[in-house]
């Protein structure tokens, strides 16, 4: 799919709730994505990590290249990696149809976001904890998609950290509205409706959703809770 296709049916399908498949059962990966594609989900969100910028490992473009041919479901890695222009050929190659970097992970912001674009794959920044806002306040024209982290990234489980309210708020402010509001870390039942009135219209859930017998009932519950009535 297009950039512009992406953005356009991220934007109609708001609230999006993107499962992490960090927390998901690396056994059977194919039959996982079945199930989530059974629960309605629109995206699929990978969480690569090098042990480096993160305190740990996951998975990289090759097992995201392989999972490409049993999905059109919408492809959203989250690269948590030192220096990602060294690798970013790679997820362009392996069919991500959204690549977000890290702004702490040692990047040219206009320099990435604007390669990604001339991919034509949706082009994010995302920002830990300690990050303030007005350090990417000046990047804004070049991003599709901002990620608000709400977790310091590594792990999936983690408790939601309050921080990230005031900088949904924020960005909701300085962008456009087709400008996706990502968050990340700790979503679920008890957390997400308050992101989504600060101003995030994609979530993130690992364990929310992971964890439950049912993805259809646990995506259901969440779109409902970030649904603003
Ligand atoms: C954390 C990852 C998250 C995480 C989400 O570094 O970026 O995507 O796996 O998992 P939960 O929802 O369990 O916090
Ligand atoms: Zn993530």
């Amino acid at each position: 799919m297009s950039r512009l296709a992406t953005i356009s049916k991220l934007n109609s399908s708001s609230p999006i709730i993107a499962p992490s498949m960090l927390k998901c059962d690396f056994s059977n990966l194919s039959r996982e994505i079945e199930l989530l594609e059974a629960a309605n989900a629109q995206v699929l969100h990978f969480d690569v990590m090098d042990g480096h910028f993160v305190p740990n490992l996951s998975y990289g473009p090759m097992v995201i290249e392989k999972l490409r041919s049993c999905t059109d479901l919408i492809f959203d890695a989250h690269l948590m990696i030192s220096d990602p222009d060294q690798y970013l050929d790679e997820y362009l190659k392996a069919g991500c149809d959204c690549i977000t970097v890290h702004y702490e992970a040692n990047v040219e912001p206009e320099k990435i976001l604007t390669k990604i674009r001339e991919a034509d794959v949706v082009a994010g920044l995302a920002i830990n904890p300690d990050t303030p806002v007005n350090q990417i306040e000046k990047f804004m024209s070049f991003c599709d998609l901002v990620l608000v982290m709400s977790v310091n990234p590594g792990f999936g489980g983690q408790k939601f950290m309050p921080v990230a309210l005031n900088k949904l708020k924020e960005l909701n402010k300085l962008t456009d509205d087709n400008v996706i509001l990502s968050v990340d870390g700790g979503i679920g039942t008890e957390t997400i409706a308050q992101t989504s009135k600060a101003g995030a219209d994609f979530f993130v859930a690992g364990s929310s959703i992971f964890d439950t017998d049912c993805y259809t009932d646990a995506i259901k519950n969440l779109e409902a809770l970030a649904t603003i009535s």
